[in-house]
C-alpha cells in the first residue's frame, strides 16, 4: 500500500485528531520528509488536510474524496481505476474504452445523463453517490454471463453490509432497497462478438445513493440513501468492496451459493407483485396498472418464477427473464 493510502487510513481511524509528522513517520517507518510529500500529494488530490505548526496534521473532511490510487490498491486484482469529474454516463464512457486487457473501473463524481434500465434516467448529483462502471472482457461462457446481473446485485448488497453495516434487500432483478426505498440501481450491458456469438465485453453500471440529498419530486417518495449507516464509510472503501465482491463471486463461481445468497436478500419472494412491461401492461409511470402475480422463486438462470393471479393465465406459472419487465410489490 502506498504511503498516501496508509496515511489516509490512519486519518480515517483518527478523524478530527491532530497527528504529528513525527508520529506518522514512526508508524510508517519513513522520514518526516516522505510523510510531508505524501500529505502534499493528498492535498493536491483534494483531501482537506490541515497542518498546524508544532502540532501536526488533521483530516478535516472525512476521507470521502474519491481516490483512484486508494481504490486500486484496495482491489485485489490488476485493474485500471479512473475518476472523472463529470461525464454523461460512466457506462457510455466505459463503452468507448479501447483496451480492456484488465478490468476498468470508471467512477464519476457527477453524471449529467445517468442511465437506468428501460430507458429511464438515474439521478446522479455531484458527490452524493457512487456512480461506477465495471467494464471487462469475460473469460467465461454463457452460463456465468446469464447470472452477471444477479451476481452484481449480490455483490453490492454484500459490500454495503460489510462497509456500511446495514442490510439492504434486492428487488428482482437488480434494484437494491433499504427501508422500502431504492438506494441503488444496476444497469448491465454487453457487447457481443458477431462472428463467434460470444459476449466480448460486459459493462456493469452501478449507482448507489450514498449521502443525504434532495431527490427530484418524481422519485422523492421512492428513493433514499445509505441512511442509518452503522459504520463511518467512504465511497472509496465501498467501491473497492463492490469490485472485490463482484470478481470474488465470479472467480469462485458457485451457482447454488450465489442463488441462495441472492434469494435470502430478496424483498419480493413469496409476495404478491405487479408486473409491467411490453407483454403485460404499460409502465407504472404511464398509468399501467400491472398484472398481479405471486413471486415464487428465482430459477437457476436468475429468472423470476411467478404464478399469475389474474387474467386468462390465472394460476399459470411462468419464468420471467426479460429485462423489459419491471416489478412492483402489490401493497
Ligand atoms: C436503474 O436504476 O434502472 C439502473 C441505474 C444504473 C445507474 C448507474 S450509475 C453508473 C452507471 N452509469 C449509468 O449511466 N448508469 C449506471
Amino acid at each position: 500500500m502506498s504511503t498516501k493510502s496508509q496515511i489516509l487510513e490512519i486519518f480515517n481511524d483518527r478523524t478530527a485528531e491532530y497527528i504529528s509528522g513525527q508520529e506518522l513517520a514512526d508508524i510508517l517507518g519513513l522520514s518526516r520528509n516522505s510523510v510531508w510529500k505524501a500529505i502534499k500529494k493528498l492535498q493536491d488530490e483534494g483531501f482537506t488536510i490541515e497542518s498546524k505548526p508544532s502540532t501536526g496534521y488533521r483530516l478535516i473532511q472525512k476521507g470521502d474524496v474519491l481516490s483512484a490510487d486508494y481504490i486500486k490498491e484496495n482491489v485485489g486484482l490488476p485493474c485500471k481505476v479512473q475518476i472523472l469529474d463529470k461525464v454523461d454516463s460512466t457506462n457510455n464512457y466505459a463503452k468507448r474504452i479501447e483496451n480492456l486487457s484488465v478490468p476498468h473501473i470508471v467512477i464519476a463524481k457527477e453524471q449529467t445523463h445517468g442511465r437506468g434500465r428501460l430507458g429511464r434516467s438515474f439521478y446522479s448529483p455531484v458527490s452524493k453517490g457512487l456512480y461506477m462502471t465495471i467494464a471487462f472482457e469475460p473469460e467465461f461462457g454463457l452460463d456465468k454471463s446469464m447470472l452477471i446481473t444477479t451476481v452484481a446485485a449480490l455483490a453490492v448488497c454484500q459490500a454495503i453490509e460489510s462497509v456500511v453495516g446495514i442490510g439492504p434487500k434486492i428487488k428482482w432483478v437488480n434494484d437494491i432497497y433499504l427501508q422500502g426505498k431504492k438506494i441503488c440501481g444496476i444497469l448491465t450491458e454487453a457487447e457481443t462478438n458477431f462472428e463467434t456469438g460470444n459476449i466480448s465485453r460486459i459493462i456493469v453500471g452501478i449507482g448507489i445513493n450514498c449521502f443525504e440529498q434532495i431527490f427530484p419530486e418524481e422519485i422523492e417518495s421512492k428513493a433514499t440513501y445509505l441512511k442509518d449507516a452503522k459504520k463511518d464509510f467512504t465511497r472509496n472503501d465501498l467501491a473497492a468492496a463492490v469490485v472485490n465482491k463482484f470478481f470474488g463471486l465470479i472467480e469462485n463461481f458457485d451457482k447454488r451459493t450465489i442463488l441462495r445468497e441472492y434469494k435470502s436478500r430478496s424483498m419480493i419472494l413469496g409476495e404478491q407483485i405487479l408486473l409491467y412491461g411490453a407483454s403485460y401492461s404499460q409502465m407504472p409511470e404511464n398509468g399501467g396498472r400491472g398484472v398481479k402475480a405471486r413471486a415464487i422463486d428465482i430459477d437457476e438462470n436468475g429468472g423470476l418464477v411467478v404464478e399469475y393471479m389474474e387474467g386468462r393465465r390465472s394460476r399459470e406459472m411462468d419464468v420471467i427473464t426479460s429485462g423489459e419487465v419491471t416489478v412492483r410489490k402489490d401493497i
